[in-house]
């Protein structure tokens, strides 16, 4: 199935997208991850994204379009796949719903992960995060079983350095600042699903499962 999660900076995209990938195998397209690999990689895109990532802005929408597109023709996503971050403005979606039309490989879903404020703050306050294979943790919720390393390839953890107090202040006031236009974008197409986020990861995921359309919860 081809998904997409929104959500604000926090709300378990993620978390989310992961658990979902295993579930359904498909893979996770994480637009942040895929940016800060280029970033660590020193191409030109990392180059180009960095500023704005750290200050908490988005990155243009040029390069922002280059990265999906590169990421897409990848073999993996030729049965589907799960998009975390992307779109994240109206031109992104709308060049999005050209390039699968195109394609004949709509969307079939699109899954708003609710979660209030104060539980995203504290949620990216304690948020750890793997470099290499991009396996997220929680220092309250989520601990690595040993700490400090990831579980899945051995990697020491660290904070993403955009998950400073003021730069998710920022992150906050720029997803509010998108996100209403996109939803409807997607609530016009009968595509959009809102989910309360303020639970468990596992309680989210099969919250997400049960809303997604019947055909699309079963395997490719
Ligand atoms: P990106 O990496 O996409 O960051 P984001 O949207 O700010 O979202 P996060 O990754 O911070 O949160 P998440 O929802 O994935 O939460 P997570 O699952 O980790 O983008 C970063 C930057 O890249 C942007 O600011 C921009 O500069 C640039 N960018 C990326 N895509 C772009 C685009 N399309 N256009 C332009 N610029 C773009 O969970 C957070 C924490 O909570 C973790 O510690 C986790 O363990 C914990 N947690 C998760 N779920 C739960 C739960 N249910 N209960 C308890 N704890 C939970
Ligand atoms: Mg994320």
């Amino acid at each position: 199935m081809r998904l997409i999660l929104v959500g604000a900076p926090g709300a378990g995209k993620g978390t989310q997208a992961r658990m979902l990938g295993e579930q359904l195998q498909i893979p996770h397209i994480s637009t942040g991850d895929l940016l800060r690999s280029a970033i660590q990689r020193g191409t030109l895109v990392g180059l180009q994204a960095k500023a704005y990532m750290e200050a908490g802005e988005l990155v243009p929408d040029p390069i922002m379009i280059r990265v999906l597109e590169e990421r897409l023709r990848e073999p993996d996503c030729a049965n589907g796949f799960i998009l975390d971050g992307f779109p994240r403005t109206l031109s992104q979606a709308s060049y999005l719903n050209t390039l699968l039309e195109r394609l004949q490989t709509p969307i079939e879903a699109v899954v708003s992960i609710e979660v209030e404020r104060d539980v995203i703050i504290e949620r990216l306050s304690h948020r750890l995060i793997c470099p290499s294979c991009h396996r997220n943790y929680n220092e309250k919720t989520d601990q690595p079983r040993v700490q400090g390393v990831c579980n899945v390839c051995g990697s020491g953890l660290t904070h993403r350095l955009d998950d400073d107090a003021v730069t998710v202040m920022h992150r906050l006031d720029v997803y509010l600042r998108e996100i209403a236009p996109l939803k409807e974008f997607y609530r016009v197409d009968g595509l959009l699903r809102s989910i309360d986020g303020n639970a468990s990861p596992q309680v989210v995921e099969e919250r997400i499962l049960a809303s997604l359309p019947g055909t699309a919860r079963t395997k490719g």
